[in-house]
Protein backbone atom coordinates (compact mmCIF):
# COMPACT_ATOMS: atom_id res chain seq x y z
CA UNK A 1 0.00 0.00 0.00
CA UNK A 2 1.42 3.67 -1.22
CA UNK A 3 2.10 5.87 1.57
CA UNK A 4 -0.10 8.79 2.05
CA UNK A 5 1.86 10.51 4.62
CA UNK A 6 5.35 9.91 6.24
CA UNK A 7 7.59 12.23 9.10
CA UNK A 8 11.25 11.57 7.37
CA UNK A 9 14.34 13.07 8.75
CA UNK A 10 12.04 15.77 10.37
CA UNK A 11 10.03 16.93 7.09
CA UNK A 12 6.59 16.18 6.08
CA UNK A 13 6.12 14.24 3.20
CA UNK A 14 2.61 14.15 1.24
CA UNK A 15 2.12 12.00 -1.76
CA UNK A 16 0.44 14.36 -3.73
CA UNK A 17 -3.03 13.30 -4.27
CA UNK A 18 -4.26 15.86 -7.21
CA UNK A 19 -1.85 14.22 -9.39
CA UNK A 20 -2.96 10.86 -9.34
CA UNK A 21 -3.22 8.92 -11.14
CA UNK A 22 -0.81 10.36 -13.83
CA UNK A 23 1.92 10.93 -11.22
CA UNK A 24 2.99 9.30 -8.52
CA UNK A 25 4.98 12.28 -6.66
CA UNK A 26 5.90 13.14 -3.17
CA UNK A 27 5.85 16.95 -1.92
CA UNK A 28 8.32 17.94 0.83
CA UNK A 29 6.93 19.61 3.60
CA UNK A 30 9.87 21.99 5.40
CA UNK A 31 7.26 24.09 7.36
CA UNK A 32 3.61 23.78 9.03
CA UNK A 33 2.62 26.16 5.98
CA UNK A 34 3.74 24.09 3.51
CA UNK A 35 1.54 21.33 4.74
CA UNK A 36 -1.54 23.41 5.65
CA UNK A 37 -1.74 24.55 1.79
CA UNK A 38 -1.30 21.06 1.11
CA UNK A 39 -4.38 20.13 3.24
CA UNK A 40 -6.04 23.40 1.52
CA UNK A 41 -5.41 22.40 -1.93
CA UNK A 42 -5.87 18.87 -1.64
CA UNK A 43 -2.76 17.55 -2.12
CA UNK A 44 -3.60 15.38 1.19
CA UNK A 45 -7.27 14.75 1.64
CA UNK A 46 -9.69 12.76 3.09
CA UNK A 47 -10.78 13.36 7.13
CA UNK A 48 -8.29 11.05 8.76
CA UNK A 49 -5.62 11.84 6.37
CA UNK A 50 -5.94 15.61 7.14
CA UNK A 51 -5.88 14.88 10.58
CA UNK A 52 -2.37 13.19 10.78
CA UNK A 53 -1.23 15.87 8.19
CA UNK A 54 -2.07 18.43 10.60
CA UNK A 55 -0.84 16.70 13.55
CA UNK A 56 2.43 16.13 11.96
CA UNK A 57 2.47 20.09 10.81
CA UNK A 58 2.02 21.19 14.12
CA UNK A 59 5.52 19.06 15.19
CA UNK A 60 7.35 20.18 12.30
CA UNK A 61 6.50 24.00 13.31
CA UNK A 62 7.23 22.80 17.28
CA UNK A 63 10.34 22.17 16.05
CA UNK A 64 10.89 26.25 15.26
CA UNK A 65 9.62 27.49 18.46
CA UNK A 66 12.13 29.12 20.60
CA UNK A 67 10.67 29.53 24.27
CA UNK A 68 11.59 29.21 27.70
CA UNK A 69 8.54 28.72 29.02
CA UNK A 70 5.66 26.01 28.68
CA UNK A 71 3.04 29.45 28.10
CA UNK A 72 5.19 30.80 25.90
CA UNK A 73 5.33 27.56 23.99
CA UNK A 74 1.51 26.97 23.65
CA UNK A 75 1.07 30.56 22.75
CA UNK A 76 3.48 30.27 19.82
CA UNK A 77 2.01 27.21 18.83
CA UNK A 78 -1.38 29.35 18.81
CA UNK A 79 -1.51 30.72 15.51
CA UNK A 80 -0.18 26.68 13.93
CA UNK A 81 -3.14 25.09 15.70
CA UNK A 82 -5.52 28.34 13.83
CA UNK A 83 -4.05 27.72 10.77
CA UNK A 84 -5.16 24.01 10.58
CA UNK A 85 -8.74 24.78 11.84
CA UNK A 86 -8.36 27.25 8.87
CA UNK A 87 -7.99 24.80 6.36
CA UNK A 88 -11.36 22.50 5.87
CA UNK A 89 -14.15 23.30 7.78
CA UNK A 90 -15.79 20.44 7.28
CA UNK A 91 -14.04 16.83 8.78
CA UNK A 92 -13.79 16.98 12.36
CA UNK A 93 -10.22 15.40 12.32
CA UNK A 94 -8.06 18.37 12.38
CA UNK A 95 -10.24 19.50 15.56
CA UNK A 96 -9.38 15.73 16.61
CA UNK A 97 -5.73 16.45 16.25
CA UNK A 98 -5.32 19.74 17.49
CA UNK A 99 -7.58 18.91 20.50
CA UNK A 100 -5.55 15.46 21.48
CA UNK A 101 -2.82 17.70 20.55
CA UNK A 102 -3.65 20.30 23.29
CA UNK A 103 -5.04 17.96 25.72
CA UNK A 104 -1.30 16.21 25.62
CA UNK A 105 0.65 19.61 25.87
CA UNK A 106 -1.02 20.21 28.99
CA UNK A 107 -1.13 16.90 30.68
CA UNK A 108 3.10 17.26 30.14
CA UNK A 109 3.68 20.85 31.27
CA UNK A 110 6.61 20.32 33.85
CA UNK A 111 8.54 18.99 31.09
CA UNK A 112 11.19 20.64 28.93
CA UNK A 113 10.56 22.20 25.91
CA UNK A 114 12.96 20.36 23.97
CA UNK A 115 11.19 17.00 25.35
CA UNK A 116 7.72 18.59 24.36
CA UNK A 117 9.30 19.40 20.54
CA UNK A 118 9.94 15.14 20.35
CA UNK A 119 6.55 14.55 22.03
CA UNK A 120 5.02 16.09 19.65
CA UNK A 121 6.59 13.89 16.88
CA UNK A 122 6.22 10.94 18.79
CA UNK A 123 2.67 11.63 19.44
CA UNK A 124 1.96 12.78 15.07
CA UNK A 125 3.74 9.35 14.43
CA UNK A 126 1.26 7.70 16.96
CA UNK A 127 -2.04 9.52 15.47
CA UNK A 128 -0.60 8.09 12.44
CA UNK A 129 -0.14 4.04 13.17
CA UNK A 130 -3.13 4.29 15.30
CA UNK A 131 -5.41 5.52 12.08
CA UNK A 132 -4.13 2.02 10.56
CA UNK A 133 -5.11 -0.04 13.58
CA UNK A 134 -8.65 1.81 13.89
CA UNK A 135 -9.01 1.06 9.98
CA UNK A 136 -8.44 -2.44 10.02
CA UNK A 137 -10.85 -3.02 13.22
CA UNK A 138 -13.53 -0.97 11.23
CA UNK A 139 -12.47 -3.69 8.34
CA UNK A 140 -12.81 -6.60 10.39
CA UNK A 141 -16.56 -5.33 11.83
CA UNK A 142 -17.56 -3.91 8.42
CA UNK A 143 -16.61 -7.58 6.47
CA UNK A 144 -19.65 -9.37 7.76
CA UNK A 145 -21.90 -6.75 5.87
CA UNK A 146 -20.43 -8.48 2.20
CA UNK A 147 -21.64 -11.31 1.08
CA UNK A 148 -19.71 -13.43 -1.80
CA UNK A 149 -21.24 -12.28 -5.29
CA UNK A 150 -22.32 -8.64 -3.60
CA UNK A 151 -21.32 -5.25 -6.01
CA UNK A 152 -20.35 -2.50 -3.54
CA UNK A 153 -21.03 0.82 -4.71
CA UNK A 154 -18.64 3.63 -2.80
CA UNK A 155 -18.66 7.40 -3.72
CA UNK A 156 -15.62 9.68 -3.33
CA UNK A 157 -12.55 7.94 -1.78
CA UNK A 158 -12.46 6.51 2.01
CA UNK A 159 -9.57 4.45 1.25
CA UNK A 160 -6.20 4.09 1.88
CA UNK A 161 -4.98 7.64 0.51
CA UNK A 162 -7.58 8.92 2.61
CA UNK A 163 -6.34 7.48 5.21
CA UNK A 164 -3.17 6.60 7.21
CA UNK A 165 -3.64 3.43 5.58
CA UNK A 166 -6.06 0.23 4.34
CA UNK A 167 -8.79 3.35 4.38
CA UNK A 168 -12.59 3.59 6.12
CA UNK A 169 -14.96 2.28 3.52
CA UNK A 170 -12.42 0.17 1.94
CA UNK A 171 -11.27 -1.56 5.05
CA UNK A 172 -14.61 -4.01 5.21
CA UNK A 173 -13.61 -4.88 1.66
CA UNK A 174 -9.88 -5.65 1.98
CA UNK A 175 -11.08 -8.10 5.13
CA UNK A 176 -13.84 -9.70 3.05
CA UNK A 177 -10.87 -10.25 0.44
CA UNK A 178 -8.46 -11.51 2.90
CA UNK A 179 -11.41 -14.26 3.82
CA UNK A 180 -11.62 -15.81 0.40
CA UNK A 181 -14.78 -13.39 -0.37
CA UNK A 182 -15.86 -13.05 -4.24
CA UNK A 183 -17.15 -9.63 -4.60
CA UNK A 184 -17.08 -6.39 -7.12
CA UNK A 185 -16.96 -2.53 -6.18
CA UNK A 186 -18.77 0.08 -8.21
CA UNK A 187 -17.10 3.53 -7.55
CA UNK A 188 -18.74 6.79 -8.74
CA UNK A 189 -16.34 8.81 -10.01
CA UNK A 190 -17.46 11.67 -7.78
CA UNK A 191 -17.69 15.05 -9.68
CA UNK A 192 -16.19 17.51 -9.24
CA UNK A 193 -13.03 16.46 -7.69
CA UNK A 194 -12.97 13.10 -9.34
CA UNK A 195 -11.91 11.51 -6.24
CA UNK A 196 -13.80 7.96 -7.56
CA UNK A 197 -12.19 7.86 -10.49
CA UNK A 198 -8.86 9.34 -9.94
CA UNK A 199 -8.34 7.98 -6.44
CA UNK A 200 -10.93 4.84 -5.15
CA UNK A 201 -10.59 3.28 -8.57
CA UNK A 202 -6.94 3.37 -8.82
CA UNK A 203 -5.85 2.45 -6.02
CA UNK A 204 -8.79 -0.51 -6.01
CA UNK A 205 -7.14 -2.02 -8.67
CA UNK A 206 -3.74 -2.25 -6.69
CA UNK A 207 -5.12 -4.13 -4.20
CA UNK A 208 -6.61 -6.27 -6.87
CA UNK A 209 -9.98 -5.94 -5.95
CA UNK A 210 -12.57 -5.72 -9.10
CA UNK A 211 -13.66 -2.33 -9.72
CA UNK A 212 -16.12 -0.73 -12.51
CA UNK A 213 -15.98 3.26 -12.84
CA UNK A 214 -19.64 4.99 -13.54
CA UNK A 215 -20.31 8.36 -13.53
CA UNK A 216 -22.11 9.45 -10.68
CA UNK A 217 -25.62 9.97 -12.37
CA UNK A 218 -25.45 6.18 -13.34
CA UNK A 219 -25.83 4.49 -9.83
CA UNK A 220 -29.33 4.78 -9.84
CA UNK A 221 -29.67 3.27 -13.10
CA UNK A 222 -27.72 0.37 -11.98
CA UNK A 223 -29.52 0.28 -8.79
CA UNK A 224 -32.71 -0.25 -10.27
CA UNK A 225 -31.91 -3.27 -12.50
CA UNK A 226 -31.04 -4.74 -9.56
CA UNK A 227 -26.94 -4.45 -9.94
CA UNK A 228 -25.71 -2.83 -6.58
CA UNK A 229 -26.24 -5.50 -3.44
CA UNK A 230 -24.87 -2.42 -0.64
CA UNK A 231 -23.38 0.84 -0.25
CA UNK A 232 -20.25 1.38 1.70
CA UNK A 233 -18.91 5.20 2.09
CA UNK A 234 -16.79 7.12 4.32
CA UNK A 235 -17.73 9.99 6.45
CA UNK A 236 -15.93 14.08 7.30
CA UNK A 237 -18.27 14.37 10.22
CA UNK A 238 -21.05 12.27 12.05
CA UNK A 239 -22.74 13.86 14.88
CA UNK A 240 -24.56 12.62 18.32
CA UNK A 241 -27.78 11.78 16.42
CA UNK A 242 -26.46 9.72 13.67
CA UNK A 243 -26.51 12.57 10.58
CA UNK A 244 -23.35 12.26 8.25
CA UNK A 245 -21.39 14.47 6.60
CA UNK A 246 -19.44 13.10 3.51
CA UNK A 247 -18.81 14.01 0.01
CA UNK A 248 -21.05 16.09 -1.70
CA UNK A 249 -23.50 13.16 -3.76
CA UNK A 250 -23.57 10.76 -0.79
CA UNK A 251 -26.89 12.35 0.47
CA UNK A 252 -27.78 11.42 -3.23
CA UNK A 253 -26.64 8.10 -3.22
CA UNK A 254 -28.35 7.33 0.33
CA UNK A 255 -31.73 8.33 -0.96
CA UNK A 256 -31.55 5.96 -4.04
CA UNK A 257 -30.30 3.55 -1.62
CA UNK A 258 -33.64 4.01 0.27
CA UNK A 259 -35.56 3.72 -2.72
CA UNK A 260 -34.08 0.63 -3.85
CA UNK A 261 -34.22 -1.25 -0.20
CA UNK A 262 -30.07 -1.43 -0.73
CA UNK A 263 -28.34 -1.48 2.59
CA UNK A 264 -26.39 1.91 3.39
CA UNK A 265 -23.05 1.84 5.45
CA UNK A 266 -20.79 4.10 6.67
CA UNK A 267 -17.28 3.30 8.08
CA UNK A 268 -16.66 5.99 10.50
CA UNK A 269 -13.82 6.16 12.76
CA UNK A 270 -14.27 7.38 16.16
CA UNK A 271 -11.90 10.08 15.63
CA UNK A 272 -14.48 11.32 12.92
CA UNK A 273 -17.53 11.62 14.86
CA UNK A 274 -18.05 14.69 16.88
CA UNK A 275 -20.62 14.48 19.86
CA UNK A 276 -20.62 18.23 20.62
CA UNK A 277 -23.29 18.77 17.70
CA UNK A 278 -26.43 17.73 18.03
CA UNK A 279 -27.52 17.36 14.41
CA UNK A 280 -26.01 17.62 10.51
CA UNK A 281 -27.90 21.03 10.56
CA UNK A 282 -24.79 22.21 12.55
CA UNK A 283 -22.23 20.90 10.63
CA UNK A 284 -20.33 23.67 8.55
CA UNK A 285 -20.51 22.60 5.09
CA UNK A 286 -17.22 23.80 2.93
CA UNK A 287 -17.69 26.01 -0.09
CA UNK A 288 -14.75 25.43 -2.75
CA UNK A 289 -13.65 27.32 -5.87
CA UNK A 290 -15.92 27.69 -9.20
CA UNK A 291 -13.07 26.57 -11.10
CA UNK A 292 -13.10 23.11 -9.64
CA UNK A 293 -17.10 22.99 -11.51
CA UNK A 294 -16.16 24.98 -14.45
CA UNK A 295 -12.63 23.45 -15.39
CA UNK A 296 -11.62 19.57 -15.57
CA UNK A 297 -8.58 19.15 -13.80
CA UNK A 298 -8.07 22.77 -13.16
CA UNK A 299 -7.23 23.08 -16.76
CA UNK A 300 -9.36 22.17 -19.68
CA UNK A 301 -13.02 25.03 -19.63
CA UNK A 302 -16.26 23.45 -19.28
CA UNK A 303 -18.52 26.07 -18.38
CA UNK A 304 -19.26 29.78 -19.85
CA UNK A 305 -17.12 32.35 -18.64
CA UNK A 306 -18.95 33.95 -16.06
CA UNK A 307 -21.41 31.42 -15.50
CA UNK A 308 -22.38 31.38 -11.33
CA UNK A 309 -21.91 28.49 -9.27
CA UNK A 310 -22.34 26.52 -6.40
CA UNK A 311 -19.76 23.95 -5.33
CA UNK A 312 -20.84 22.54 -2.13
CA UNK A 313 -17.75 19.85 -1.23
CA UNK A 314 -20.11 18.19 1.26
CA UNK A 315 -23.26 16.81 2.25
CA UNK A 316 -25.72 15.53 5.07
CA UNK A 317 -26.96 12.07 4.80
CA UNK A 318 -29.93 12.26 7.88
CA UNK A 319 -29.72 9.23 9.61
CA UNK A 320 -32.95 7.80 9.13
CA UNK A 321 -31.39 6.97 5.43
CA UNK A 322 -28.04 5.18 7.30
CA UNK A 323 -28.10 1.63 7.63
CA UNK A 324 -25.77 1.25 10.28
CA UNK A 325 -22.20 3.08 11.01
CA UNK A 326 -19.13 0.69 11.13
CA UNK A 327 -16.58 2.02 14.04
CA UNK A 328 -13.59 0.32 15.35
CA UNK A 329 -15.88 -0.70 18.13
CA UNK A 330 -18.05 -2.39 16.15
CA UNK A 331 -21.13 -1.69 13.45
CA UNK A 332 -23.89 0.40 15.23
CA UNK A 333 -27.96 1.60 14.27
CA UNK A 334 -27.63 5.48 13.73
CA UNK A 335 -29.42 6.44 16.91
CA UNK A 336 -27.19 4.57 18.92
CA UNK A 337 -24.00 6.57 18.30
CA UNK A 338 -24.73 8.87 21.29
CA UNK A 339 -24.60 5.96 23.45
CA UNK A 340 -20.76 5.75 22.43
CA UNK A 341 -19.87 8.93 24.40
CA UNK A 342 -19.82 7.16 27.55
CA UNK A 343 -16.55 4.78 28.22
CA UNK A 344 -18.87 2.75 30.17
CA UNK A 345 -22.13 2.14 27.41
CA UNK A 346 -22.28 -1.65 26.92
CA UNK A 347 -21.64 -2.17 23.30
CA UNK A 348 -22.41 -5.91 22.79
CA UNK A 349 -26.20 -4.86 23.83
CA UNK A 350 -26.02 -2.19 20.65
CA UNK A 351 -23.83 -3.69 17.98
CA UNK A 352 -25.50 -5.38 15.27
CA UNK A 353 -24.92 -7.92 13.22
CA UNK A 354 -24.84 -8.88 9.61
CA UNK A 355 -28.27 -10.85 8.91
CA UNK A 356 -29.96 -7.96 6.12
O1 LIG B 1 -12.80 16.50 -0.28
P1 LIG B 1 -12.20 15.21 0.20
O2 LIG B 1 -11.55 14.43 -0.89
O3 LIG B 1 -11.30 15.42 1.39
O4 LIG B 1 -13.45 14.38 0.70
C1 LIG B 1 -13.21 13.11 1.27
C2 LIG B 1 -14.45 12.40 1.67
O5 LIG B 1 -15.54 12.89 1.56
C3 LIG B 1 -14.26 11.06 2.34
O6 LIG B 1 -15.33 10.23 2.05
C4 LIG B 1 -14.17 11.25 3.86
O7 LIG B 1 -13.20 12.21 4.16
C5 LIG B 1 -13.85 10.00 4.56
S1 LIG B 1 -12.18 9.48 4.28
C6 LIG B 1 -11.91 8.07 5.14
Amino acid sequence: MIATIEWKNNRVFMLDQSRLPIDVAYIECRDYLKVAEGIQKLWIRGAPAIGIAAAMGIALAAQEIAAEDFTLFMKKLDPVFSAFLATRPTAVNIQWAVERIRTLLRSRKDETISALKSLLIEEAKTILAEDVEVNKAIGRWGAQFIRDGDTILTHCNAGSLATGGYGTATAPMLIAKEQGKQFQVIADETRPVLQGARLTSWELMQSDIPVTLITDNTAGALMKKGEISLAIVGTDRTVLNGDVANKIGTYTVAVLCREHAIPFYVAAPMSSIDFSIPSGDHIPIEERSPEEVTHICGTCRIAPVGVKVRNLAFDVTPAAYVTAIITEKGAFRPEDIQKLRSPHADLDAIRIRAGR
